[in-house]
């Protein structure tokens, strides 16, 4: 190819006209640099034609760079103007592209969930922990002295038989699988009597955790379930603060119009014992027929009483000195009648359906 002349203007037409083919023609932004970078590069023929404008005699100068300046105008016209095109067929199409599609089905793989069971656990600790109370916890595999004796069971009291209680082998080992959390009333108190003596820090403690007999798992029983434990030791304590302290955890869970009620029971570890009992939340005792409560109007939510002078001997306190409170619920009751659960099983195993029906609770 001739190189071309900027004074031959019908050369550099064509050669224009060539250019704004192959812009026109580029159908992506990478075949449009390829066609600006062929037509207005450093080696393209109308960039070296431009660069000879300054070997001419000077009287051609003027025609050639209007020639040349014209080309030139034309082709970064077309360029700016193609490049424009093309950009918005690109922006359209990413759009396009990258839409999602919120009609699609969702990842059907299952998001665990806390165990309710959990949350109740910690719902009923916050309660206590805001009146300043301690979190304790024991183990799981007891000493049968804590789980029994230091709770005054008679050496032949019925709980102590094999049907009733995980003992750990050998027979003789003295260990079980705890029946309650009471044992933890033991261990917290005698954690705690040093600083209860020298510098009169009542004990305040609620333990939860997970107690084991041996009942064949149905919709009422489960032969693992939890517990929440309670105990207070300190100077003067009666009945009096054992009630109100039920009825401020009663309100904290089931609403400002809770109401508990104590009724005379037994427990070797508790003298005088009661069971107590939640007003049915839901049909405040008005409804015979209320499913909740069995038209009781009252609900058996757990055991409580003041501790025993044994127990707090047992534990190295002088019941001359002190008094103490004590209570206990079972945690599966509460979320059964709290959420309406009508079968035990389903807290047992592990499907996450029932659990995400929860959610969090504030
Ligand atoms: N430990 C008793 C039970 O498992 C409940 C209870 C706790 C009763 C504390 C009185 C005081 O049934």
């Amino acid at each position: 190819m001739t190189d071309l002349s900027p004074l031959d203007s019908e050369a550099v037409e064509a050669a224009v006209a060539d250019a704004l083919a192959d812009i026109t023609l580029a159908s992506t932004l990478d075949e449009l640099k390829e066609a600006r970078l062929a037509h207005t590069g450093d080696k393209a023929p109308l960039t070296l034609a431009n660069k000879r404008i300054g070997g001419l005699d000077p009287a051609d100068k003027a025609q050639a760079g209007k020639t040349m300046g014209k080309a030139r105008g034309q082709l970064n016209q077309a360029i700016a103007a193609r490049q424009e095109v093309l950009e918005q067929e690109r922006d359209a199409r990413v759009l396009v592209e990258e839409t999602v599609d919120v009609t699609l089905p969702v990842n059907r793989h299952l998001q665990g969930a806390r165990h309710p069971l959990e949350t109740m656990q910690e719902l009923m600790c916050d309660n206590f922990v805001a009146m300043g109370w301690e979190v304790a916890e024991g183990p799981e595999m007891e000493a049968e002295w804590f789980n029994f004796d230091a709770l005054n069971f008679d050496p032949d009291h019925p709980a102590r038989e094999m049907q009733d209680t995980f003992f750990i082998q050998p027979p003789n080992a003295g260990i079980v699988l705890r029946t309650h959390t009471s044992p933890v009333q033991v261990r917290a108190a005698l954690e705690r009597r040093e600083a209860l003596e020298t510098e009169g820090r009542g004990i305040y403690v609620v333990c939860p955790g997970k107690t084991f007999r041996t009942d064949e798992l149905d919709a009422t029983h489960t032969p693992v379930f939890h517990q929440i434990e309670g105990l207070a030791v300190d100077k003067g304590l009666t009945m009096a603060h054992l009630k109100g302290t039920l009825d401020a955890f009663a309100r904290s869970l089931f609403g400002p119009d809770a109401v508990t009620r104590l009724r005379p029971s037994f427990f070797p570890f508790t003298e005088p014992s009661a069971e107590m009992d939640l007003r049915c939340f839901v049909c405040n005792g008005e409804d015979s027929g209320c499913r909740t409560c069995s038209g009781t109007g009252w609900i058996e939510w757990g055991g409580c009483g003041m501790t025993h002078p044994n127990v707090l001997k047992a534990a190295g306190i002088d019941p001359e000195k002190y008094t103490a409170f004590a209570f206990g619920m079972g945690i599966e009751r509460t979320l059964m009648f709290r959420h309406g659960v009508k079968d035990m099983r389903d807290m047992v195993e592990g499907d996450v359906h029932f659990s995400q029906q929860f959610g969090m609770e504030l």
